[in-house]
């Protein structure tokens, strides 16, 4: 037997480096028009043309027949800059991140296409398909070019603008995913006249979350247009948008944590529920319908915990419910059979195992103010859930 060489196992080899993403997220209107160059001068390639493959929401070819053929003649038109891979439709929705098949499709398409770390897998669609495919960009070749298309308000103002993309499994959201900021994102806002009013109301929701962390004007801003954005006005909704994306980025940019190695996520406000909600409705719940409940659940969780004033939780509540956004869902008064308490309440603990580390929960003690805490109080808990029930609310 060797002996034991002291030297050799103090040695080290130590490692350091860091990477500096850049990307923008563009506004615009008929980005598939030829005489709109954006989407072409979005796509850099070292030896042009780079080949790119679309994955599109299905629920949006369903409201823009076309668009398979407007993104042909558009690649024509740009053909010294890309190359039109193929056009892959799959299915919209949650179902997009629950189906392995889906995922198993986008990546074959990558495969059989040709994609390789210089090409495009350009996305169009809700946040599900959004985060589906750029799990898949991430993951094929350890790293394709992505470019997101968002069609949802949600996607357009929260998730198609940050840096990460996911996947369900083992009946866990977002169990599976990358951190993996886009090359771009492009919103196109006339994408938004075919929503259900479910859809573009629900993704109101993250703009109230952000506004209720961050910045009281925006709050307001949302309150003076609630009816506007109610009857689907478009100009108020690009407003909301642009300024709750910009949110979104500048806090990805500047909290010092873009890949969420620390135990606080801010921007999950209300999330915690959420997130449980979704499961527990079989994603009958819209993610930002779930949204809206766990803002009011946090909400009247911090009345009950003596941090937030009546009058400013009443004001939260009063705004969703003008935005027509639930509050409140059968779920949440699931109770489970062991323990009697509510089923909804161990999406806590599901919440702080995704994130690791220590429990941290981002509260609101005014509009516009956050703070976070590390334990819940579950007698205030299940008081802020029995508010909740329709005889008492
Ligand atoms: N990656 C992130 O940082 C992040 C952040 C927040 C939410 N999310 C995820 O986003 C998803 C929710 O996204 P969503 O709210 O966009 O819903 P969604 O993707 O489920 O889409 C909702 C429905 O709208 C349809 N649709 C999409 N665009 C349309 C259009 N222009 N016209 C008509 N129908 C259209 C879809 O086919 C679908 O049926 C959830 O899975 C959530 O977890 C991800
Ligand atoms: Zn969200």
């Amino acid at each position: 037997m060797q002996s034991f060489n002291p030297l050799y196992h103090m040695k080290q080899i130590k490692q350091q480096f860091s990477v500096t993403y850049q990307y923008a997220t563009y506004f615009t209107e008929n980005l598939f028009a030829v005489e709109n160059p954006l989407l072409a001068k979005a796509i850099v390639a070292e030896s042009p043309p780079a080949k790119c493959l679309f994955v599109i929401d299905s629920g949006v070819v369903e409201k823009w027949q076309h668009l398979p053929q407007a993104i042909a003649d558009y690649a024509s038109a740009y053909q010294h800059q890309f190359l039109l891979a193929a056009t892959l439709i799959v299915p919209g929705g949650e179902q997009a991140k629950n189906s392995q098949q889906t995922l198993h499709n986008v990546l074959a398409a990558i495969n059989n296409y040709g994609i390789c770390r210089h090409s495009y897998v350009i996305a169009i669609g809700g946040g599900a398909v959004l985060d589906m495919a750029g799990y898949a960009a991430a993951i094929a070749h350890r790293g394709v070019r992505h470019i997101r298309i968002p069609t949802t308000v949600l996607a357009q103002n929260d998730s198609g603008v940050g840096v990460k993309n996911s996947f369900n499994a083992f009946g866990k959201k977002n169990f599976l995913g990358t951190f993996q900021p886009p090359v771009a994102v492009i919103n196109d806002s006339r994408f938004l006249e075919t929503l259900s009013d479910r859809d573009w109301l629900s993704g109101i929701s993250e703009a109230i979350k952000v506004a209720l962390i961050k910045d009281k004007d925006f709050f307001e801003q949302i309150e003076r247009d609630a009816a506007a954005l109610a009857q689907r006005n478009l100009t108020a909704m690009q407003a909301l948008i642009y300024r709750c994306a910009a949110l979104h980025m500048e806090h990805i940019a500047t909290n010092g944590d873009p890949f969420e190695r620390g135990s606080a996520r801010p921007l999950d406000f209300g999330h915690w529920a959420a997130h449980k909600l979704e499961s527990m409705s079989n994603y009958r719940l819209r993610h930002g319908e779930a949204v809206a409940i766990g803002i009011v659940i946090d909400c009247l969780y911090a009345f009950h915990a003596g941090y937030l004033s009546k009058a400013d939780a009443c004001r939260v509540i009063n705004l969703i419910k003008n935005l027509n956004l639930p509050t409140s869902a059968p779920e949440l008064f699931e109770k489970n059979a062991d323990t009697g308490t509510y089923q909804v309440i161990a999406g806590i603990n599901e919440f702080r195992e995704h994130l690791g580390g220590t429990l941290t929960i981002t509260l609101i003690n005014a509009i516009g103010s956050s703070f976070e805490v590390h334990s819940i109080n579950n007698t205030c808990m299940e008081k802020a859930i029995d508010w909740l029930q329709p005889s008492t609310n």
